[in-house]
């Protein structure tokens, strides 16, 4: 009996592996990376000729909140799994703080059943921590890991206490993500300010002391009882140090809107770049961007999380936190690298390969043989100016609104097929998959065979 395989060749593409970026021909045998100096002969079942544009792995977002269930007038898992194809994002890993929140092993399967149906890219669901459902955080399978609102944000999902946060971190086994801005100092400082409407409260109320007391704390619980943990995301210097030179388990992750927005930026774009955790100063900016270049920090993720432009004219404080990116993240990036700032291997390295290793997900991440084909090609002499009116995201904005960038998507491939090109727009059929991990690893810091490396 013979087998049929299904052949793709991407001709000619500056390809950009995990230690360099080499012209080549890269061989694609159902979904999955089988030769990276291929022969331009090659039989193949097609060919896509990249006219030497750069071929990279595919983004994966470890934080996006997609609104369904419950929030659908904001954004669905169509709307924003098209936004994800049209930026280059090939995965995703989405928060639990939907309408019912996705708390039990049940609230997870259903969503997977939605982004089954709907979602134009690969999926996974965070399980969401509450004071007391460790036997339900125990009783998921294949999801990323928990997430914990050590401080509370868009939803009621909160976990401050001391003794339940101790629980969740000794008798669960998955890998473990925490939004840290400390509830106490963030209540007392919005009742110091009580009756404001000055947006630039927002930073004074969710401060520097909120964060680096919650980053602590959730770094103190995970050096105890030594979990994977991933601190999601980090918004000022001052948290740096506690993320620093941390146990082997302990990777940090930083956002679009914390290095390139500051407090300074409020008069000018208003409520759109209102977030929690709140963005910071000019000086976080750089030394957030210097963590991420010296691997203090070793992921970027967006935090997409839309509000319609209604819900943010609302004055402060009834605005909403959140904003959407997922469409625009590498291009920003592929920005930075127009401008010298960073390297198409680093940027890789943050937004593709560092997610993947952070949360086990299998056989994804990387350019290299035996990965899956989930790949964007991006042409990086190509002007672009985000526009609010052609963004694919449901809520129709961007924080970006107005800027022209260097370097955008021209397509992007899920195991090897075509989603979404400039060219044709999006596939008619969707490819999205449930993603698989394997927590078994070890984590960011151990090699992609599950070897330590620190
Ligand atoms: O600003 C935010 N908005 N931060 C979060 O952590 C949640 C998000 C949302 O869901 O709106």
């Amino acid at each position: 009996m013979t087998t049929q395989t299904n052949r793709t060749l991407f001709l000619d593409a500056s390809l950009v592996l995990p230690t360099e970026v080499r012209r080549g021909a890269l061989l694609v045998e159902d979904g999955r990376i089988i030769e990276i100096d291929a022969s331009p002969q090659s039989t193949a079942d097609q060919v896509i000729q990249c006219d030497g544009q750069t071929l990279m792995p595919g983004v994966i977002d470890d934080q996006v909140h997609f609104r369904e269930p419950g929030l659908t007038h904001k954004e669905d898992l169509y709307t924003a799994s098209r936004a994800c194809a049209a930026g280059g994002t090939t995965a995703f890993l989405e928060m639990p703080n939907t309408k019912p929140p996705a708390v039990t092993a049940e609230g997870v399967r259903a969503k997977d059943s939605i982004a089954a149906e709907k979602s134009h890219v690969h999926y996974g669901f965070y399980i969401g921590a509450t004071p007391d459902n460790v036997p339900e955080l125990n009783a998921a399978s294949n999801v990323p890991g928990i997430k914990i609102f050590i401080g509370s944000s868009t939803g009621n999902l909160l976990v401050d206490e001391q003794a339940a946060l101790e629980r969740i971190f000794a008798e669960t086994t998955l890998p473990i993500c925490a939004h840290c801005e400390d509830e106490t100092t963030v209540r007392a400082n919005a009742e110091k300010l009580s009756g404001t409407s000055n947006l630039h409260d927002h930073s004074r109320i969710r401060d520097e002391k909120a964060a680096i007391i919650a980053t602590t704390r959730a770094v103190d619980l995970a050096n105890r009882h030594q979990p994977r943990f991933h601190v999601l995301p980090a918004s000022t210097a001052a948290e740096l140090p506690s993320i620093a030179n941390q146990s082997p388990y302990i990777t940090a992750e930083v956002c679009p809107h914390h290095l390139f927005f500051n407090v300074d930026d409020y008069d000018r774009l208003g409520s759109r770049i209102q977030m929690n955790p709140s963005i910071k100063t000019a000086t976080d900016n750089q030394k957030l961007w210097e963590a991420l270049q010296s691997n203090v920090i070793q992921v970027v993720a967006t935090d997409h999380a839309p509000h319609t432009l209604e819900e943010k004219a609302q004055p402060y404080p009834q605005s909403p936190s959140g904003l959407p990116a997922v469409e625009n993240s590498l291009a920003l990036f592929l920005n930075q690298v127009a401008s010298g700032k960073c390297t198409l291997t680093q940027v890789a390295s943050w937004m593709s390969d560092a997610p993947a290793r952070v949360w086990g997900i299998v056989g994804k991440g990387r350019i290299e043989v035996g990965y899956d084909a989930d790949l964007v090609l991006v042409n990086l002499e190509e002007e672009r100016t985000i526009r609010d009116e052609a963004q694919h995201t449901k809520s129709r904005w961007s924080p970006w609104n107005g800027e022209t960038l260097t370097g955008w998507p021209v397509a992007t491939f899920l195991r090897g097929i075509e989603v979404w090109s400039k060219a044709a727009g999006f596939s008619s059929i969707r490819h999205g998959e449930k993603l698989l991990f394997d927590h078994a690893r070890g984590g960011y810091w151990a090699t992609p065979d599950g070897i330590g490396i620190r």
